[in-house]
């Protein structure tokens, strides 16, 4: 009989437990791989200064080697152990940390090229929860992270999702519950003659844009800064389009799925239907999106239809991975 191999799943234990996350310090000063949450998406850790252990991200991952990680730290004088930190970092700092907001800055030479992808920068980040700020303490060590997910698919944003991809791979998922913003932090750039934002995420532009004036934005494929932005990226397996009023050009005989803000009105026409947020609250819609994204595309569906919401706040950052994870 034919049997499915069954890789062992890592531990996953509660990260509301500080001996839970205490083990799992263990594990990364010991040079493991740990999938922890934070506020924006799961993600997979190791010391950052252990360019073994990273090494073991991008194999995990099947990440390329030219994509650069984030350096997770617990405050601001560990993020200047890594990185130099210019004045506008510190003010940013002070308003947005712990929390959302990604700063790329010129590197120290405590950070291993592999971290960085040999770029002379390195992106830093507080994240907002407890379980992540107690794990990097813990560590005594800034934490490589990317987002816990295999290369290119949609971020984790419950540890189940982590278990289901990566589980046989890693050695420990700390389980947080749903992430509350559910979508990836904003990177800005200070590296640059004029702050830039490289990717849109969970803080908002107009938020940074009070402190810091009006922003460049390098979101594209062609940033050669930030090689993980691909045009394709975010992506279901099931192909994913933008529409508004998809009705008439559905077949009579496929299967669709729709992501909509609010319920449809003629539901009949859909195999399934995840719905972002009744209340039309950009906050929730984000927090649910992955999920949905996920739920949908495990449900083999011809296509899935995803109608647009506004552009503003967090539905900016909604909107861009909608967009890469519709591009082919
Ligand atoms: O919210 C987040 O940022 C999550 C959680 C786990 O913190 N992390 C995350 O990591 O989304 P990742 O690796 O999936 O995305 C990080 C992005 C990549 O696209 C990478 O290209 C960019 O950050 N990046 C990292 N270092 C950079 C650098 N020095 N210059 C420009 N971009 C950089
Ligand atoms: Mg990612």
């Amino acid at each position: 009989m034919f049997r499915r191999k069954v890789l062992p799943t890592a531990k996953i234990a509660d990260a509301s437990d500080p001996q839970a996350v205490d083990e799992a310090a263990r594990i990364i000063r010991g040079g493991g791989l740990v999938a922890f949450p934070t506020e924006t998406v799961y993600g997979l850790g190791a010391d950052a200064g252990n360019a073994q252990a990273v090494a073991r991200i991008f194999e995990v991952k099947a990440r390329p080697r030219i994509d650069p990680l984030i350096v997770h730290i617990a405050d601001v004088p560990s993020a200047m152990h890594y990185g130099k930190l210019p004045e506008a970092a510190h003010k940013l700092a002070e308003k947005f940390w712990p929390g959302p907001l990604t700063l790329v800055v010129e590197k120290k030479n405590t950070v291993p090229p592999i971290v960085t992808a040999g770029l002379e920068t390195v992106a830093l980040r507080v994240p907002a929860h407890p379980a992540a700020l107690r794990l990097i303490r813990a560590s005594e060590c800034g934490i490589a992270a990317p987002s816990a997910n295999p290369f290119g698919y949609v971020s984790p944003t419950e540890a189940r999702h982590v278990a289901e991809q990566l589980g046989g791979l890693i050695d420990m998922i700390l389980d947080g519950g749903p992430c509350a913003i559910g979508l990836e932090s904003t990177i800005l750039s200070l590296a640059n003659p004029a702050p830039c934002i490289y990717r849109v995420g969970g803080t908002a532009i107009e938020e940074l844009e009070l402190i810091l004036g009006k922003l460049a934005m390098q979101i594209d494929m062609t940033n050669p800064h930030a090689p993980g932005q691909l045009k394709k990226h975010y992506a279901t397996q099931t192909r994913l389009e933008i529409a508004d009023e998809p009705l008439e050009a559905l077949n009579t005989d496929e299967r669709a799925g729709l992501l909509c803000m609010t319920p449809p009105d003629k539901p009949f026409r859909y195999a399934a239907i995840e719905v972002l947020s009744p209340s039309e609250n950009l906050r929730e819609a984000a927090a649910n999106l992955f999920s949905a994204l996920r739920r949908l595309d495990a449900q083999s569906l011809d296509r899935i239809i995803a109608r647009p919401v506004r552009e503003t706040g967090l539905g900016v950052a909604i909107m861009d991975r909608l967009r890469r994870c519709a591009a082919r």
